[in-house]
């Protein structure tokens, strides 16, 4: 059952409205919360005008720095100290909240409030005047600056050598479900329904900032549409949701609306990334060096961490990797899809492709010349590396070896230019302690339970599968619940952790209900199983039997109904310290291949078709595993032709903060995408050889697509998006 292409369990809920999503769940005298943004990025406010606001019949509430509840957010959690002061650090930060009791009446009193603000000067980019560089403590939790052997003396005497700066710019997640939440009070007892990543690290970080222990407060969140990183950490919304419904005594909700889902709830930081190669004439790598500059607000670190990629995918014996952050007047970037691996592999990948051009090596052949044969970076075998796999079988269903290498040689019947490109992927397999229940009913039925969520993933069917396998029973008799801090603690959907995490705990849960069910059987006088070693039992198609006579068992309800219990349950708690050293290093791997079209004289650029293979361990669920490889694919293409959140260089608002100019690919910007799921085996990675999968299609596919630009226009464009007009002038 674990690997089966399982259609999602959870499929006929979506389609038809039965899923509840946060906004979407009732409780009885709902109030709404509406934001008011600042217009400027720094500066202080100086006055707010709520007459007009509070006169409109059904306001309850115009919450201001002056009348809000004090909260404990410490000062690395700038963005989370809602209304306390005056001062202003980016972009439609939150300057008041509006309630009312409904959703017209709210917005209609937000946009009548007036606040007058002192502006300060603001650095809107990172070269603005007023920008500052500084050496964070940590790049995303790695180190931020590495050495290996010496990068100097050897770069100096490589005989080839190249120096280029790429640039990625900021994005934003723009999950199709913009973030949500229904707060209310029962006593001291807060219940929060949020589209959220984990319910657990909601609940620690909400209980802190509202001075209230963890048990008084349930996070739930059952479905999610799409997080991708945004969702991940404590949001200004959640926070005002819980002060408003304690300031007015009523459940509170509050939506944002799509603009301000470009305040303040972080974003992909621009980078530039600085990566010089020295290579050998037969392009072996000899020394490397990465340094990327990672924008940052004033006020609290993060980093993306792009280089990280770089200290482990290929073989280069002296290396130099760095991050530094630029302060500006902009709200503190996050985590998004594949934060640093995405971003970075644009750079590695497209320098080497560089490299490739510049050697006179075919691009495939330059990776397989300096392939890792271990991890260099921590000096460690891999658990599992099926990267050669990856290349082989993209190459052959892709037609690579029908490429010319000459850049602008192929095109198609009607004259356009045709580019061969493609690129290395990869993400490290991530996991953390996780707890499960499954429990056994007397009519056979199974209900598993751990408090992970499904960000839209496919997480309740794989669970769902990964029980059913465990306890042995068929998929259809299980029933999986998750996504509330009442059941078995999961940590949350991030670092594409959660399936290697949880499913380990709920395959463990599972055979702790079977064996306790045979421990009834074998105890039990009446049980044809009695006196029987649970070493001789064998368990499936929902009961439990003798291995070498599959005549003589029992069926697991028949056990349940005799033992007088209304249902038995089995449960695991699986630790894991993520501080604890392995001796194996262990990534999921794979690769992409893409094919551009480019007009010409227009300089647009239309994907024609990509290959992507990926080895990542046991796939739970074929199905939904070739959608997240999908999906991470798409965004990378969006990441190579699209995607810019631009700011407007005076006043460092985002000129672009909707869908209309903030461009993503729509179906038609995507032709079929190949996805090949090649088998590996992992005995180390976690007992169910899970490494994960949410991030590592978004590794990549931008490199991938922007290296067969180059070969089919000859123009290199450093700096993404690649638009018409880059590729024109
Ligand atoms: Mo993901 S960016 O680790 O939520």
């Amino acid at each position: 059952m674990i690997g089966a292409p399982v259609e999602r369990v959870d499929g006929v809920a979506k389609v038809t409205g039965a899923a509840r999503y946060s906004y979407e769940e009732q409780v009885p005298n709902i109030a709404y919360g509406v934001i008011v943004d600042s217009t400027i990025t720094a500066g202080r406010v100086t006055a707010i005008d709520a007459r007009e606001a509070q006169a409109l019949p059904g306001v309850l509430l115009v919450m201001t720095h002056e009348n809000a509840p004090r909260v404990n957010a410490s000062a690395g959690d700038r963005k989370l100290q809602l209304l306390q002061t005056d001062a202003v650090f980016y972009d439609r930060q939150p300057v008041a909240l509006v309630v009312a009791d409904s959703f017209e009446t709210a917005t209609d009193a937000a946009s009548r409030v007036v606040v007058s603000y002192d502006r300060a000067k603001p650095a809107t980019t990172m070269s603005s005047p007023g920008a500052t560089t500084y050496t964070p403590p940590s790049a995303n939790q790695n180190s931020p600056d590495t050495t290996r052997g010496d990068f100097a003396g050897t770069f100096a005497g490589a005989p080839v050598k190249l120096d280029y700066t790429y640039v990625t710019p900021t994005e934003f997640h723009n999950p199709m479900e913009p973030h949500a939440t229904l707060a209310y009070w029962t006593g001291d007892q807060l219940t929060v329904f949020d589209a959220s990543q984990g319910v657990f690290s909601r609940r620690t970080s909400m209980a802190k900032i509202l001075g209230v222990p963890e048990s008084s407060v349930r996070v739930v969140a059952k479905f999610i549409g799409g997080g991708f990183g945004s969702k991940g950490g404590t949001n200004p919304h959640q926070l005002l949701a819980a002060m408003a419904a304690k300031a007015t005594g009523r459940p509170v909700k509050i939506v944002l609306t799509r603009p301000q889902m470009f305040g303040g709830f972080g974003n992909r930081p621009r980078t530039e990334q600085r990566v010089r190669i020295g290579a050998g004439r037969d392009g072996k790598l000899i020394a490397m060096a990465h340094d990327v500059r990672s924008q940052g607000s004033r006020y609290d670190d993060f980093i993306e961490n792009a280089a990280v990629i770089s200290r482990m995918l290929y073989a280069v014996p002296n290396q130099i990797t760095t991050h530094r952050g630029v302060r500006y007047d902009v709200v503190t970037p996050t985590y998004m899809r594949a934060p640093g691996e995405s971003s970075g592999s644009f750079a590695l990948e497209s320098a080497m492709d560089e490299l490739a051009y510049a050697v006179n090596v075919d691009p495939l052949q330059l990776r397989l010349l300096n392939y890792a044969e271990i991890d260099l970076s921590e000096n460690k075998p891999f658990s599992s590396k099926s990267l050669r796999q990856c290349y082989a079988q993209a190459a052959e269903r892709f037609g690579w070896s029908n490429r010319k290498p000459e850049p602008r040689s192929m095109r198609t019947p009607e004259g356009l230019l045709v580019g061969y490109g493609m690129a290395t992927s990869t993400y490290p397999s991530n996991r953390s302690s996780a707890s499960a229940a499954a429990t056994m009913h007397p009519d056979g039925s199974v209900s598993a339970t751990s408090g992970g969520v499904d960000i839209g993933t496919g997480a309740y069917t794989a669970f769902t599968q990964v029980a059913a396998e465990a306890v042995g029973v068929q998929v259809e008799r299980v029933h999986f619940d998750l996504g509330d801090t009442t059941m078995p603690m999961a940590p949350q959907a991030g670092g594409s952790q959660l399936t290697a995490s949880v499913a380990n705990a709920v395959h463990a849960a599972g055979v702790d209900l079977r064996e306790k069910l045979a421990a009834l059987a074998i105890g039990d006088a009446r049980s044809p199983l009695h006196g029987k070693l649970l070493g001789e039992l064998g368990f499936g198609d929902g009961r439990v039997f003798v291995s070498t006579q599959p005549a003589v068992g029992e069926a697991f309800a028949a056990i349940v109904r005799r033992s007088g219990q209304p249902s038995v349950t089995g449960r695991a708690d699986v630790q894991h310290d993520r501080r604890q050293k392995s001796p194996y290093s262990s990534h999921a791997f794979g690769t992409h291949f893409a094919e551009v079209h480019v007009d010409p004289d227009f300089g647009t650029v239309r994907l024609a078709r990509m290959v992507s293979a990926f080895a990542a361990g046991r796939i739970v669920n074929a199905r939904t595993a070739r959608s997240q490889f999908l999906g991470g694919a798409v965004w990378g293409v969006s990441m190579a032709l699209h995607e810019e959140a631009r700011p407007d260089e005076r006043s460092g608002r985002y000129m672009n903060a909707n869908l209309e100019n903030y461009l993503v690919p729509v179906n038609a910007d995507i032709p079929a995408i190949d996805i090949i799921l090649v088998d590996e085996q992992d005995e180390y990675v976690n007992p169910l050889g899970i490494k994960g999968i949410g991030e590592i299609g978004n590794v990549g596919s931008a490199a991938a697509v922007a290296n067969a630009v180059y070969h089919a226009t000859g123009k290199r464009v450093r700096e993404l998006p690649i638009t018409p007009e880059k590729l024109l002038t």
